[in-house]
């Protein structure tokens, strides 16, 4: 039970890893409140866990705003995790500009003003606070046919470094963490993306990386549970700033 008595936010956790870290949670003590734009999936989610849902778009202030005030009028917040993100592929020459925006407004924009909203609400309660943004191995090193997702969690990861640097004062510990290829309804977006890019046919791709990761497989939600506990409790008061791959060997900095 070490997050018993905490309450945490965990954005786009109406299902994959951010509904695993909430499972984590729960079991953990925490009382988790999911924030997702798939407001009907959010809700069956938290109704299966023992969670409670609000509807909840990072790319809108007033959204997040809301959520917010929600949390404070429901004991306040304990635990962020922006989690909330989505991926997109296409050669250099093919990027166009609303999707570079869009991703950049979620996983980007997304990620600062809710973290934002979040650390005002940490400051004004005065009882410090944990922060965990999501980043990704593609935010340690650019690829071929990912530019614009890989460019938006580089971000997430120096966001992560000022963040945690400015609001340790006010005992607001800002970490991040970095999955390498994790298995779930998001990696059969990925992979169709890459049968596209690549001529490959559906389901070659995610084989593939899952036979490269030193550990022998693709990640499961489940694997990241453990480093989002320890983040989120009293163990890692003294943890500032840092991103933490748990990948299987992927990536080592
Ligand atoms: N799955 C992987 O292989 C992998 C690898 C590295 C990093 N990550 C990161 O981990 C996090 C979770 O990934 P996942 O695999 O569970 O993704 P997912 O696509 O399964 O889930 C993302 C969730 O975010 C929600 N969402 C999308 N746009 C939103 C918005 N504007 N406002 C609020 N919610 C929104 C979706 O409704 C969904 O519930 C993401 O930040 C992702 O980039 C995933």
């Amino acid at each position: 039970m070490r997050l018993h008595g905490k309450r945490a936010l965990i954005t786009g956790a109406a299902r994959g890893i951010g509904r695993a870290f909430a499972e984590g949670y729960i079991r953990e003590g925490a009382e988790v409140v999911i924030g997702d734009i798939d407001i009907a999936r959010a809700r069956e989610t938290a109704a299966e866990i023992g969670a409670s849902a609000l509807p909840l778009d990072v790319t809108s202030q007033e959204s997040i705003d809301a959520a917010m005030a929600e949390m404070q009028a429901g004991g306040g917040i304990d635990i962020l995790i922006n989690n909330a993100a989505i991926f997109t592929a296409a050669p250099i020459v093919e990027i166009d500009r609303a999707t570079y925006q869009r991703v950049f407004d979620i996983n980007v924009a997304g990620t600062l003003f809710t973290l934002q909203a979040a650390a005002k609400l940490m400051i004004e309660q005065g009882r410090g606070g944990k922060i965990i943004n999501m980043a990704s191995q593609a935010g340690r090193r650019g690829e071929a046919l990912v530019a614009v997702y890989c460019a938006t969690k580089a971000a997430v990861i120096s966001l992560t470094q000022s963040a945690g640097l400015n609001l340790i004062r006010h005992g607001i510990n800002v970490n991040a963490i970095a999955p390498g290829v994790v298995d779930g309804e998001h990696w059969e977006g990925v992979d169709a993306f890459f049968a596209k890019y690549e001529n490959k046919p559906l389901g070659q791709k995610k084989k593939e990386v899952g036979l490269a990761v030193p550990f022998g497989r693709m990640g499961t939600a489940e694997d990241l549970t453990g480093m989002a506990v320890f983040l989120a409790s009293k163990e890692a008061e003294y943890i500032v700033a840092q991103t933490y791959n748990v990948d299987g060997g992927n990536w080592m900095s």
